[in-house]
């Protein structure tokens, strides 16, 4: 790696939102390690950055120490889908908890930067909305979700006490529900879920009644945010929520979906899965006064780039079903 650039590690970069991140600090004129053990990550989402000289792929499991040079650590690594984080809920809590505790060690050894990409999971399902920095959350530590809500709450906990013990200078981004081009075809969120669906003319699974809300960010505002986070004075530390505030039912998501993909299948109704949250939108005010930055893709423009980016994968691969499984991570 060159001794003049900014070297940033990505730990998860070969995961969606870790992807995009490489490719744009490679953009801005960085050297970029990514770190991935292909638990959700795919070769294919980076493969068209190997053969860049300032971009660099290693095979490393964040629950075990790593030694290397850089200025700046993006802490993404975490199965980010309940499908995904389920699978082995230990070893989820592990990546959260001993990967934050690993990646925090090599910041302070090092000097270096880092950010956590935590989540508006740490509100749980909440009883305030639109939920801001300060709301404490609402969580059940006993349920399916908890091997992520609960890591992710520790690990912000980790960067905190390492930013009062040893000074680490650290960034916290609390993200919300993102959407983009290399979602896991499969990862039951429901984006890629209604839009899957729709190409394969299947009927759409609205869980629960649809009036549930959501609020979409498109990946390139989302990384941009935490691009723009990274780079702010070390007294800024978050946690800051970085999402769009833009809510929809997930029933007019499903119909718009229907719209862009010219589905002709109808949409189904299933029973609503624990915990899940009713309501969840951000409030980006601190983002939006500290970094100065908010989301500017409409959710139209994004979903058709996405549908396009679906649309290119079943034509390339002639089905996506074979992304269903998650790669066995062990632990
Ligand atoms: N996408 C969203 O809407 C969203 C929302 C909130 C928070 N986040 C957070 O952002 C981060 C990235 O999410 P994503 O949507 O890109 O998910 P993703 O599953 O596509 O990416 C996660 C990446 O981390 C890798 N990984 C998992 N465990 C690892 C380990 N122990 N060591 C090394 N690599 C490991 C995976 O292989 C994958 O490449 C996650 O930390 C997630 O919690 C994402």
């Amino acid at each position: 790696m060159s001794l003049t650039r900014k070297r940033a590690l990505v730990t998860g970069g070969a995961g969606f939102l870790g992807s995009h991140l490489c490719e744009r600090l490679l953009r801005d004129g960085a050297d970029v390690l990514c770190v991935d053990n292909y638990f959700t990550g795919r070769k294919d989402n980076i493969a068209h950055l190997i053969g860049d000289p300032h971009f660099e792929a290693m095979r490393h499991d964040i629950t075990f120490p790593l030694y290397v040079e850089v200025d700046e650590i993006y802490n993404m690594a975490c199965p980010a889908s309940p499908v995904h984080y389920q699978y082995d809920p230990v070893q989820t809590t592990k990546t959260s908890v001993i990967g934050a505790i690993n990646m925090l060690g090599l910041a302070k050894r090092i000097g270096a930067k880092i950010l956590q990409a935590s989540t508006s999971e740490v509100y749980g399902d909440p009883t305030v909305h639109p939920q801001t920095e300060d709301y404490r959350g609402n969580v059940n530590p006993l349920g399916p979700r908890a091997c992520y809500d609960e890591g992710k709450r520790c690990a912000e906990t980790l960067f905190f006490d390492y930013r009062r013990q040893h000074r680490t200078r650290i960034k916290v981004a609390r993200i919300f529900n993102t959407y983009g081009p290399r979602m896991h075809p499969n990862d039951g969120r429901v984006v890629s879920n209604f839009i899957v669906q729709a190409l394969r003319g299947e009927d759409i699974t609205l869980y629960g009644d649809g009036s549930q809300t959501r609020a979409f960010c498109y990946v390139d505002d989302l990384v941009d945010g935490l691009v723009r986070l990274m780079a702010t004075e070390d007294a800024v530390t978050g946690p800051m929520n970085l999402g769009n505030p833009v809510e929809i039912t997930v029933r007019e998501l499903a119909e718009r979906v229907v719209r862009l993909t010219g589905s002709r299948g109808a949409l189904v109704r299933r029973e609503l899965p624990a915990d899940d949250p009713v309501q969840r939108c951000p409030d980006i005010g601190m983002a939006k006064r500290v970094l100065g930055w908010e989301p500017g893709v409409a959710l139209e423009d994004g979903l058709a780039r996405t549908v396009e980016y679906f649309r290119r994968m079943l034509r390339e691969r002639g089905s996506l079903a074979r992304e269903a499984e998650p790669a066995r991570a062990g632990g």
